[in-house]
């Protein structure tokens, strides 16, 4: 495994042993055991896009870690006044040990990585979230004790966080439901994915996607870059929210799972939301440990 791209580009193997990592690397961390892996390095944090979880878990994993993060807006780097990506790739190899990218396309990343010489890290692109989705598996692991064959039912838009809980999913063993309007479907290279997995269900009506589930998850209406199409898909997604009716349609012990930043009322009850919130923090905090054992896996010499 050189980068992380997109957990496509994974085995089943890889994502469990960085569940295993993450899971160690968390007890070190609670219990004051020193894991400096990453001595000395420094990782490089590109955004285009805004974040809180994102930036902070990475930028304090590096710490613990022993190395440093360093943060690179692109509106202060000459990425954002239109060098190239493939130029500022082979830059940045000549000083850094790794890069994390936040952005829109997710060629950009693919891109990095292709004329780049160091590990390349998805922070988020439109295409999928895998640093997300690790810290998802890894608190439904802790939560529920392990994988194969629980039920995950996705509400909401099929785009990043719907595309990488699929693959996520699918290759833990797990059984996925994504519930989304029509004109909101997951990605086709994602679908292709899927198509003959019968542990895969699409449909746009939410309890039949909840039906039994053992982990309810929900993402935002309108994504970061979707913000003037709200009031079109604030009607579009009607409905599609996780409430105490949808509750009621998965198993009596389901857990909630949110990548947040959730916008309460519309993809989830505030209700819903409290009476989970220790779940949905877990999976927050999570980010950290999961973020440190890939970065552990790219970047240890
Ligand atoms: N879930 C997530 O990626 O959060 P941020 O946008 O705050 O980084
Ligand atoms: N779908 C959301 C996820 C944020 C973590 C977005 O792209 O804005």
């Amino acid at each position: 495994m050189k980068h992380l791209l997109k957990l496509l580009d994974l085995s089943s193997e890889e994502i469990i042993e960085i569940l295993n990592l993450a899971d160690q690397l968390k007890y070190e961390q609670k219990h004051g055991i020193p894991h400096e892996h990453l001595k000395g390095m420094t990782l490089g944090m590109i955004f285009q896009k805004s974040s809180t979880r994102t930036r902070v878990s990475f930028e304090v994993g590096m710490s613990q870690l022993g190395g440093s993060a360093l943060f690179l807006s692109s509106r202060d780097l000459q990425i954002g006044r239109g060098e190239p990506v493939q130029d500022t790739a082979r830059v940045l190899s000549r000083y850094l040990d790794g890069i994390m990218i936040r952005t829109f396309a997710q060629k950009e990343v693919e891109d990095l990585a292709e004329y780049g010489s160091i590990p390349i890290i998805n922070g988020l692109t439109d295409f999928c979230h895998p640093c997300q989705v690790l810290a998802d598996l890894m608190t439904i692991r802790e939560h529920k004790g392990s994988l194969p064959g629980l039920k995950l039912c996705f509400i909401g838009d099929g785009n990043n966080m719907a595309n990488s809980l699929i693959v996520g999913c699918l290759k833990t063993g797990m059984k996925v439901s994504i519930a989304c309007p029509k004109d909101y479907q997951p990605d086709p290279i994602v679908l292709e994915f899927a198509k003959d997995n019968p542990d895969f269900q699409l449909t746009d009506n939410v309890l039949e996607a909840a039906k039994d589930a053992d982990v309810l998850y929900t993402d935002v209406w309108a994504s970061m870059g979707q913000e003037g199409e709200f009031e079109t898909r604030k009607k579009a997604f009607e409905g599609f929210q996780i409430n105490d009716a949808v509750m009621a349609a998965a198993k009596s012990d389901a857990m909630v799972q949110h990548c947040l930043p959730a916008h309460r009322e519309e993809e989830i009850t505030a209700k819903v939301f409290e009476e989970h919130a220790n779940e949905i923090f877990d999976e927050a905090e999570n980010r950290l440990h999961a973020q440190k054992a890939v970065m552990v896996k790219l970047m240890k010499k």
